[in-house]
């Protein structure tokens, strides 16, 4: 049967800006990692991005969408073009596909791989080591609002934060079962704002606890996001997992990337635990470092790392970490763009070489 010649299906969208040229060194891993472990794949290449909106004035036709859904798996560049205004690509493409696919966890481990890139004082690289599940298909992205009055000078723009207690429920169980698996600390922390936004963090606060009556292994916590931010940078060795909405998620991880090492080195998740998931690195597109190979590459390679252990080939997602890991500790005298003594393809050699 084909099925068993070509075992997953892995979409790929390179995207815009440095998404191309990190992705290209991702996928140079990953068939490493094939011949190694002994997996095979078929890669379907969709060239979707500010490229094509602005040749077509096509996003994410639903058409692909249908494709999508029987992926095993996708794996995605870059998304945001100069070109296109702010929000187009990102609403049309990425947010489109998150909520599509309901890819309700974005999953975005924070681990320092080589203290000299770390911008904390005094700390190792046992002391960042934890992971954020960010709830990633409600809260404020739902984009729930209106405006009232709009352009006058008793103008009322209102934005809606909406969350369900299924929503909720479905992402504060995951964080549990994932604090469990990962077998660390086994401690997870809810990080709200219960002092100040008392409808959606009661929410949030009463399911937390409620949940968390069916896991008496797990130690629980509650950070306020601000206090959050403060702990990561002070004492981020207290965190094993943190669980939170999809706006503070999505601060506290840019946070994380930076005491982690930056931007070239953080990867993420969207995953869909019942379905197709989706993995990217989380800085942007990078435009002004396109096609000048000095882009890292790293944070896509993590992302193939994710990928391998989403689809089962979890001893070669830890070889890969591995590999990146050796690399960061012993090759490259920076993660930032254009420092790290290497071209991006070498970066890629260097992971690939070393699995
Ligand atoms: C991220 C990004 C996206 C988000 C943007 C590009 C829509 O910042 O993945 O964190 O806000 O979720
Ligand atoms: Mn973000």
């Amino acid at each position: 049967m084909d099925s068993q010649k070509t075992k997953y299906k892995i979409a790929v969208i390179a995207g815009d800006g440095t998404g191309p040229e990190v992705v290209r060194e991702g996928l140079k891993v990953l068939e490493a990692a094939g011949k190694k472990f002994n997996f095979k794949y078929e890669t379907i290449k969709y060239d979707f991005g500010g490229e094509r909106y602005l040749k077509t004035g096509e996003i994410l036709p639903e058409s692909a969408l249908k494709e999508l859904e029987k992926m095993s798996v996708i794996y995605l560049g870059a998304v945001g073009h100069p070109d296109v205004k702010p929000g187009i690509l990102e609403k049309g493409l990425l947010l489109k596909l998150r909520f599509s696919l309901d890819q309700y966890i974005n999953l975005r481990p924070v681990k320092l791989y080589n203290v000299d890139f770390c911008p904390l004082k005094d700390k190792k690289e046992s002391d960042v080591d934890f992971v954020v599940v960010r709830e990633n298909s409600e809260g404020l992205y739902k984009g729930m609002g209106e405006f009232q009055k709009k352009g006058t000078k008793d103008e009322v723009a209102i934005q809606i934060s909406h969350n369900t207690r299924k929503g909720v429920e479905r992402c504060i169980r995951y964080a549990f079962e994932f604090t469990r698996k990962r077998n660390k600390a086994k401690k997870l922390t809810l990080c709200g704002k219960t002092n100040v936004l008392t409808y959606a963090w009661d929410l949030w606060e009463r399911t937390f606890y409620e949940v968390a009556k069916e896991y008496t292994d797990i130690k629980t916590d509650y950070a306020h996001v601000d206090a959050t931010c403060m702990w990561m940078v002070k004492n981020p060795e207290w965190f094993d997992v943190i669980v939170t909405d999809n706006m503070f998620g999505d601060i506290i991880t840019d946070l994380g990337a930076m005491v982690q090492g930056g931007m070239g080195i953080a990867a993420g998740g969207n995953i869909n635990p019942e379905g197709v998931s989706m993995f990217e690195p989380i800085g942007g597109s990078a435009p002004k470092y396109t096609g000048k190979n000095v882009i890292n590459p790293l944070a896509a390679i993590c992302a193939v790392s994710m990928l391998l252990e989403e689809i089962g080939e979890s001893k070669a997602a830890k070889a890969v970490e591995d590999s990146v890991i050796k690399v960061v500790k012993t090759k490259l005298k920076s993660l930032s763009a254009g420092k790290m003594g290497y071209s991006t393809p070498e970066v890629g050699d260097l992971v690939a070489k070393n699995l």
